[in-house]
């Protein structure tokens, strides 16, 4: 029996049948129900489902079961359906069923059976290419891996702030997947039906950025043929990503801001005012304290933008989820190889978690890609990732592997309490002019613009 107690079962449906839920609870199956996309997204993220149950014969339409689709296209996940007949059946559902299920019922009929599927169901998925490795490394379905403490304290703060209609700003490196982030916040919020519109700040030309975000309309300039609604136009309802903040230029810094105190935007050349409901997420790899220090960047506007904050951390603050991500991605690369790929040598392995990664997880994956390509006999060596051959490990002193442990133990108590030092120091049991000390030491720094979650102001 224990081997079967716990396993994360999705019930999706629009009606939750109490008794059908006791039977497979009983045989070990932990119920997580939703009843429409929404739910779904919004589930926890520590418990990945196994096996699945959609009951199709309680009135999902077809675009309700065309939404499902990522979460059927999960190869971790064995899905059953429940069914009202097969000439019940529309063609989109059809469709889903012949995909992506492994079995169906159809109704009436005996739980009992249906329980005896699941187990089938969760197996047949647990068989499939690929999967036990993602079993193994939690593969989140908004596509972001991590086990570590820092990604654990990251994906809660996601799930809380994709609960709140604020604004958000998420702070970190480029390329530790911001991005991401942004899109499974929009994906977690009230707001997921609606569109998810992302601009990159930094890749637009000033002289375009203001046409773009605001639209113009027709002969506001010239070639201005026809009118074009703005990006933040077209988030009507849904979230506007505005991806490195940092390198708006200060002419747009004014215009949002006047857009974030009225909720009104007017086009370029228009007189009229529109009214735009969206939810701003903003990201940015520069220090935007500093830049409103330098003048770069409109203290007023950090204020609006940042009422909830996240902090991607960087790759090398990882730990092993370094390499969970490099086998991920060799699976990826894997599939569109036209050479066998057999893997990663143990050398390759140890360069890759002593790199330092100033790229974060877009440097791994073009590494990797590159390394794909360039390796011989199908084995990734050090030189293939053009990373450096290992360094030899030195058997290490006692004091050494006292002062990593001390500095390991420091960095986890400040990720855990979102770097509130009273409560670091408080933990760890020392004074805070100790801990300060420690931090000096070992160099560690908290920015004030580099906390994990801070509060929600007003
Ligand atoms: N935790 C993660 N697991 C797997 N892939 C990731 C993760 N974080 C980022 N990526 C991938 O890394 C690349 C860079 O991410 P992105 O969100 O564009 O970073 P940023 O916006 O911070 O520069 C993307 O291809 C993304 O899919
Ligand atoms: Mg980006």
């Amino acid at each position: 029996m224990s081997a079967y107690a716990n396993r994360p079962l999705l019930y999706v449906s629009q009606h939750h049948d109490a008794m059908l839920c006791r039977l497979l609870a009983q045989r070990g199956w932990k119920i997580s129900f939703a009843s429409n996309l929404h739910d779904l997204n919004a589930l926890p993220h520590g418990a990945q489902p196994v096996a699945a149950l959609l009951d199709l014969h309680c009135g999902f339409s077809d675009a309700e079961l065309e939404s499902f689709e990522p979460w059927l296209s999960q190869p971790q996940i064995g899905w059953i359906a429940i069914i009202a007949g097969r000439d019940a059946l529309t063609d989109a559902a059809r469709r889903l069923l012949g995909l992506y299920f492994i079995d169906y019922y159809t109704a009436p009929f005996e739980p009992a059976d249906l329980a005896h599927s699941l187990g089938h169901a969760q197996g047949m998925a647990q068989m499939r290419p690929g999967v036990q490795r993602a079993v193994a490394g939690t593969s989140r379905a908004d596509g972001m891996i991590g086990n570590c403490s820092a990604m654990q304290t990251l994906f809660r703060g996601i799930e809380k702030v994709s609960r709140w209609d604020t604004p958000v700003l998420i702070s970190g490196e480029s390329g530790t997947g911001k991005e991401l982030a942004a899109q499974a916040i929009h994906r977690a919020s009230e707001r997921a039906q609606k569109p998810f519109v992302a601009v990159n700040c930094a890749a637009i030309p000033p002289t375009l950025l203001m046409s773009e975000l605001f639209g113009y309309e027709r002969g506001a300039f010239t070639g201005a043929t026809k009118r074009k609604p703005g990006r933040i136009e077209m988030a009507q309802g849904g979230t506007l990503f505005l991806d490195e903040i940092g390198d708006m230029p200060l002419e747009s810094q004014t215009s949002l801001l006047r857009f974030l105190e009225t909720g009104r935007i007017e086009r370029l050349g228009g007189t009229e005012s529109v009214e735009v409901d969206v939810r701003i997420i903003s990201a940015t790899h520069v220090d935007l304290e500093a830049a409103i220090a330098a003048e770069r960047f409109r203290g007023d506007l950090y204020h609006r933008l940042c009422v909830l904050r996240v902090r991607q951390p960087p790759l090398r603050e990882r730990g092993s989820d370094i390499l969970l991500i490099a086998e991920h991605v060799l699976e990826g690369v894997r599939k569109q190889s036209p050479a066998r790929i057999r893997g990663f040598s143990p050398m390759a392995l140890r360069a890759i978690q002593q790199h330092n990664w100033p790229g974060n997880v877009r440097e791994l994956i073009n590494r990797i890609r590159h390394a794909a390509a360039m390796c011989e006999d199908g084995v990734i060596q050090p030189a293939d990732l053009e990373l450096a051959a290992p360094a030899e490990e030195r058997p290490q002193t006692l004091a050494a592997i006292r002062e990593a442990a001390e500095q390991h133990a420091i960095v986890e108590a400040l990720q855990r309490h979102h770097e509130r030092l009273i409560d670091v120091a408080a933990e760890l049991g020392i004074s805070r002019v100790t801990l300060f000390r420690l931090m000096r030491d070992y160099k560690l720094q908290v920015r004030k613009s580099d906390v994990g979650l801070v509060c929600v102001q007003g």
